[in-house]
């Protein structure tokens, strides 16, 4: 376990957790925390061989979003001063989308403002039955940004987008899962049980084809057909070379072998080269 002032990081072979920890202030995400993300992904991505990385909030809250005060308030006359702070928040939300491990928002409580924006960031979500998520900026004068709108637009239908940009409300876990934010909502009682075993799941494949098929994804949702296929083909063979053709060599030959069924089941990677 890694501890830093306001989060700690656990890392347990291919899994890493990273816990916001300032309960007291409903892991409101102040300049330090922007700071000790950097830190925690340097040392994630230093490990090596992390491909899930959940995200979550210690206490009774996944994250109250930007500290008000912190960031904006106190600041704001020096705009040098508000600039370079809000940088270092706005370069991890960037570099959090492209992460090349998965990432897992696990959310446990509230979620307002920037909670909402690292959920949509994560490439899945889980979430309490009884979170609640908002996009407050709305209530204190601004419009949600640093990719708030972004993730709201691109994980929430448009309607019901607008809707809570537009009027500030909050939405239950359960609505959110409805929308699409999430992946999946449980009793708070068996939130950490549900996002393990998404997190089981993931660890067991190659985890240069998860950061790949990540990429894939990304690229393809908003290119045509004829560009897509033409990167996914390149990728492809990308991956081929990075993994020293397991799929053919590891995978296809258990299949051969009638070792698995792959619409039902991920192969062995005992024994594959990487
Ligand atoms: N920035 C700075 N401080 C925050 C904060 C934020 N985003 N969210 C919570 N806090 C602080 C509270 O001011 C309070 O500080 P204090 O103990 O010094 O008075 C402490 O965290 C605990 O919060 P409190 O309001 O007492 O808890 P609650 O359970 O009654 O309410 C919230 C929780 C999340 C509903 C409420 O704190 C809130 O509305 N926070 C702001 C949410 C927001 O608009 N976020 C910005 C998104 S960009």
């Amino acid at each position: 376990m890694i501890t830093l002032e306001t989060l700690n990081l656990e890392i347990d072979g291919p899994k890493a957790t990273i816990y916001l920890n300032r309960p007291d202030k409903k892991n409101a995400m102040n300049p330090q925390m922007h700071r000790d993300m950097h830190e925690v992904l340097d040392a994630i991505e230093a490990a090596g061989d992390v491909s899930a990385v959940v995200v979550t909030g210690n206490g009774d809250s996944f994250s109250a979003g930007m500290d008000l005060e912190e960031c904006f308030l106190q600041p704001f006359d020096n705009p040098m001063e508000f600039y370079r702070t809000n940088l270092v928040a706005l370069d991890w939300f960037k570099r959090l989308k492209a992460f090349p491990a998965v990432t897992v928002a696990k959310v446990n409580g509230f979620a307002f403002g920037g909670g909402v924006l690292v959920t949509g960031l994560c490439d899945l979500a889980v979430a309490s039955e009884d979170a609640t998520f908002g996009l407050s900026e709305i209530n204190f004068g601004i419009f949600p940004a640093g990719g708030a709108t972004w993730a709201t637009a691109h994980n929430l239908p448009r309607k019901q987008a607008l809707y809570y940009i537009l009027t500030g409300d909050t939405f239950t876990g359960a609505q959110a899962e409805q929308f699409g934010l999430v992946n999946k909502t449980v009793p708070a009682d068996q939130l950490d049980e549900a996002t393990d075993r998404i997190v089981r799941k993931l660890v067991r494949k190659n985890p240069t084809t998860l950061r790949l098929a990540k990429e894939v994804y990304e690229h393809n949702r908003t290119t045509a057909l004829p560009e897509a296929i033409d990167y996914d083909q390149a990728k492809l063979w990308e991956l081929s070379r990075l993994t020293g053709n397991e799929w053919i060599n590891v995978a296809l030959k258990q299949f051969e072998k009638r070792a698995y069924q792959p619409g039902l089941s991920t192969y062995s990677r005992s024994g594959a080269a990487s």
